[in-house]
């Protein structure tokens, strides 16, 4: 072979060669670079070149030996970088870690959360709603008049520039939303946050939170009703747990009551909570008003439902013996860390 194609040939030998790890590098640095390399050896044929083509052949030969070393110095680079890569991440299993933080859920979380477990139980889904209502929802789909005083804007928060939006007084807006668009059986809960134009004190906040229950089908009774939330008392409160029916308004249920749920008397805890009653009240609740049902778009003939609307505020300041309702809603990290984180 002519000595300048061989030059040509081991440049092309070099640029081919494909250097992964250090055993290659090794290989490679022998072949080309090392004390013995073929590159060398090059050198020595210079004396059987033409003298009119030394010049050329020397320098050729140089840039093949550059070449050769470059390659394996951006090679030996860039395997160190690696190396040194692959040892940060050697993760140090014998380590000691610190404490993980463990959060707390929020009070309010813990009574809704548990709630709707209760409920999901007997086949209650979850449905949300929207904070910010329109007055049909939230008032005159579940039959509350145009005269009523908890329209006034005393009692509800009006969004500006507009006398139609409010943010919902009450969970039961969702029922108007789920029955629009549900065809029945209709067996839902819904929780979530709700508004009132009051003045903030330990008492009473201008937000707070409630559970809507709303269940729809064909000969829905309302001893049905009064068996579900018997159940749901017992879960919640105890397996002795009682519960009692009173009378009450509602302009959606007809008839409607309040319940009460049997703490007792025997605790300082059941006499300061049921301020000496026995009794807690817990929820509202009745049967759809039919008129509920119609402006709906359900036909009162053909179903009936029960709903019913827990407040969740009180239930919690009673459980967890808070004593002001503005301690819910500050998040006060040193508020919130004290309700057992539930697993
Ligand atoms: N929406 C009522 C309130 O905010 C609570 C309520 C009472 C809801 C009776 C109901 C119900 O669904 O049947 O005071």
């Amino acid at each position: 072979m002519d000595i300048f194609e061989k030059i040509k040939d081991i440049l092309s030998s070099v640029e081919a060669f494909k250097i992964e790890d250090k055993d290659s590098l090794e290989t490679y640095r022998l072949q080309f670079i090392g004390s013995k390399n073929i590159i060398k050896d090059l050198f020595g044929e210079i004396k059987n070149v033409a003298n009119e083509r030394k010049k050329e052949f020397g320098q050729e030969v140089n840039d093949l030996k550059l070449k050769a070393e470059q390659k394996f110095e951006e090679a030996k680079a860039s395997l160190e970088d690696q190396d040194s890569a692959t040892s940060y991440a050697v993760i140090d299993l014998t380590a000691p870690i610190e404490d993980p933080m463990v959060g707390s859920r929020h009070p309010i979380s813990i009574v809704m959360n548990k709630l709707i477990d209760i409920f999901a139980r007997l086949g209650f889904t979850v449905a949300e709603e929207r904070e910010i209502e329109d007055d049909w929802h939230n008032f005159t789909a579940m039959n509350t008049p145009e005269d009523h005083p908890a329209r006034d804007m005393q009692d509800t928060f009006y969004l500006k520039d507009s006398t139609v939006n409010l943010l919902r007084t009450h969970t039961s807006s969702v029922q108007s939303r789920v029955m629009m668009n549900t065809k029945p059986p209709i067996r839902i809960i819904a929780p979530g946050r709700v508004y009132r134009n009051e003045t903030v004190s330990a008492r009473s906040h201008c937000q707070f939170h409630q559970v809507e229950g709303l269940y729809i089908d064909k000969d829905v009774s309302f001893a049905d009703m009064k068996q579900t939330l018997l159940f749901f008392a017992k879960e919640m409160f105890g397996p002795n747990t009682d519960i009692r029916l009173r009378p009450s308004f509602f302009p959606f249920t007809e008839p409607s009551a309040e319940m009460d749920v049997w703490l007792g008397t025997d605790t300082d805890t059941t006499r300061r909570l049921t301020k000496g009653t026995g009794w807690l009240e817990v929820l509202g609740c009745g049967m759809v008003d039919p008129k509920v049902l119609e402006n709906c778009g359900i036909d009162p003939e053909v179903y009936t439902g029960y709903a019913f609307g827990i407040g969740i505020e009180r239930s919690a300041m009673q459980m967890y013996d808070i004593n002001d309702i503005r301690l819910i809603f500050e998040n006060d990290i040193r508020f919130i860390k004290q309700f057992a984180p539930i697993v």
